[in-house]
């Protein structure tokens, strides 16, 4: 009898035995914007935490979803497909089909109850903080340490003066002087009342005239879509934020841009409870995989270190131009 080496078949066989299970293929889709924790899984799933780490073990020795330490825990994310590694194509062919899956009412239901929990702990945060946001923030990063990158960043996009832009989270309003100087009309939208009267104070201060200030959810409540929409530390206190790049996509006009600053994937979790941070830092993968799905076109990065560690990214999406998408058909 020859001897068989089914070495080549292990990695095929585990993806299959991962892919066969319909709790695992809808781990998968659930996982399709989102990361989530063990624990999380286990709530969205409804089954005890012990069951959910088995069945991520079968899917992370398979290659199909990836770990992430996010300080204490660990976050569970879809693995990318490698087409040109063995099972790369079945890899890429399987989630293609799980996405067209919808995800069972109470699945969706549960991952909405989690995003709520997430959302909770931003918002109670931001009630609680707003008078010492400025210290908190210079624990890490704050405005004086990427103004000047953002501030050349948007020159360089050359909006004309009848143009309009959209802050959203303004904080205490610190960037909202440089965009009311650049634009006709700016919006600056946050779901805090205490960070939002901070931002009233500065406008006063400054006799911004065309600055409208609106208490409201970027991602609950509707808004007018800009030119411009600015986030300068906000999306890692959103619950979803793959999900929060799709509605903020829809914000911004057609040919119009997105600016996102925030922090590039750091280990500090002490930021959490010091800064209300629901994510620490973010990959610049995954921005550009976002805001691809969101159907924006990546532009100008730029990066900045800073001397305590951390580093800055400052992105630039744009939102084609109806004409540019009726060409490119
Ligand atoms: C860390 S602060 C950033 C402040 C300012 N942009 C800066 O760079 O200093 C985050 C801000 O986003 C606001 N925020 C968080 N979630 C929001 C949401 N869903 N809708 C609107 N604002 C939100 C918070 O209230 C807070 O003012």
């Amino acid at each position: 009898m020859p001897e068989i080496r089914h070495d080549e078949c292990d990695q095929l066989a585990a993806l299959c035995k991962a892919g066969g299970d319909p709790l695992r293929l809808n781990v998968l889709r659930a996982l399709a914007n989102d990361s989530f924790g063990v624990l999380e899984l286990a709530q969205i799933f409804g089954i005890r935490q012990s069951g959910m780490s088995h069945h991520l073990k079968v899917l992370a020795q398979a290659g199909l979803v990836a770990t992430r330490r996010e300080g204490n825990a660990i976050f569970y994310r879809r693995a990318l497909p490698q087409a040109d590694s063995l099972g790369g194509t079945l890899h890429g062919a399987l989630l293609e089909e799980v996405d067209e899956l919808d995800l069972p009412a109470d699945v969706a239901a549960q991952i909405a109850a989690v995003h709520a929990q997430r959302a909770a702990v931003s918002r109670t945060y931001f009630a609680r903080s707003a008078e010492k946001l400025q210290a908190t923030q210079d624990l890490i990063a704050g405005l004086p340490q990427y103004r000047e990158s953002v501030l050349a960043l948007l020159d360089s996009l050359s909006f004309d003066g009848a143009s309009t832009a959209l802050e959203v989270g303004p904080g205490d309003g610190g960037f909202l002087p440089e965009l009311a100087r650049r634009f006709a009309q700016v919006t600056a939208l946050d779901n805090s009342a205490a960070m939002l009267e901070l931002a009233r104070q500065r406008c006063a201060d400054e006799r911004l005239g065309n600055v409208r200030l609106r208490l409201a959810d970027a991602l609950q409540d509707a808004e007018d879509a800009a030119d411009c929409v600015v986030l300068n530390m906000v999306l890692h206190h959103f619950a979803a934020p793959a999900d929060a790049l799709r509605q903020l996509a829809r914000l911004v006009k057609p040919g119009g841009s997105l600016l996102v600053t925030d922090l590039c994937s750091h280990d500090q979790s002490w930021a959490r409870e010091a800064c209300g941070d629901l994510w620490l830092g973010f990959e610049q993968e995954d921005l550009a995989r976002w805001a691809d799905a969101a159907g924006l076109a990546p532009g100008e990065s730029v990066y900045i270190g800073l001397r305590n560690g951390f580093q800055i990214q400052v992105r630039h999406f744009a939102k084609p131009d109806s004409r540019s998408v009726l060409t490119h058909r």
